[in-house]
């Protein structure tokens, strides 16, 4: 059973569901990939998306109350775009971390590696919150060259993998980047980051058989299960090592 903890679901308040309905029919695809537990994640974007823990609070419980026949756990959390002031927002509630545990997931631009990452995080982990960077496969600074990331992810940054990256739904070099960082032993964890029912819809299963071939069962079970169970319960995530598996002359 599945656990997914980056996705916009929460409807009317970001580019994912417009309305009940879309959110309904990605509950349903939730359910049908294995996923109980449902971390919605809508983005808090000054400039594009600027929404209000206050107001997404009052969203949420409305339409969980609504979804409460679906046999699904659910939670708020964001996605929140990254600047420099992120500390200084959190500490005045400008922010919704991760099933208000400790966990705060961050974008980054897609083009432009932003400046001052490590200080901006080291300040928000004085301030008790454990960033987590969502998509970094997605970056195209990283795509050109993964080490870019690596200082990051060598202070203890977990990073968090599409799963619609693995199955190839953003093209091959999304793809390779996604294994790439897998091979080092960045990635913590997978979730849909699921928008719409019919672009991007909540996926899991497929994304996990692709962990499975590539890193076995127990890589697999760590990415998809483990480790988001741990972050939906406001736990640390462990490190998951990902070798390739010998193939054998069928495999
Ligand atoms: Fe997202």
């Amino acid at each position: 059973m599945y656990t997914d903890v980056h996705c916009h679901l929460l409807p009317g308040v970001d580019d994912g569901c417009p309305d009940w309905d879309a959110s309904k029919a990605c509950l349903d695809r939730c359910r049908s990939e294995k996923v109980r537990a449902v971390l919605v994640t809508p983005h808090i974007w000054p400039d594009k998306y600027p929404n209000r823990p206050a107001e997404l609070r009052e969203r949420f419980a409305a339409w969980s109350s609504r979804a409460a026949g679906l046999g699904l756990q659910l939670a708020l959390g964001a996605e929140v775009y990254y600047h420099h002031g992120l500390p200084e927002d959190l500490a005045a509630g400008k922010l919704l971390t991760l099933g208000g545990g400790p966990h705060l997931l961050v974008e980054f631009p897609v083009t432009l590696q932003p400046r001052g990452v490590d200080e901006t995080f080291y300040r928000l982990r004085l301030a008790g919150a454990e960033p987590l960077l969502a998509h970094p496969e997605r970056y195209v600074f990283a795509q050109r060259d993964p080490r870019r990331l690596a200082a990051l992810a060598e202070s203890g940054i977990a990073f968090q993998v599409t799963t619609h990256s693995l199955v190839g739904t953003f093209g091959p070099q999304v793809q390779r980047t996604a294994f790439q960082m897998l091979e080092r032993g960045w990635v913590a964890l997978v979730a849909s980051d699921a928008h719409r029912p019919d672009a991007r819809p909540p996926l899991f299963r497929e994304a996990v058989r692709v962990l499975e071939r590539r890193y076995g069962r127990a890589a697999a079970r760590r990415l998809a299960v483990q480790n988001p169970r741990r972050v939906f319960e406001g736990l640390q995530v462990h490190p998951v090592p990902c070798a390739l598996q010998r193939r054998g002359l069928f495999g």
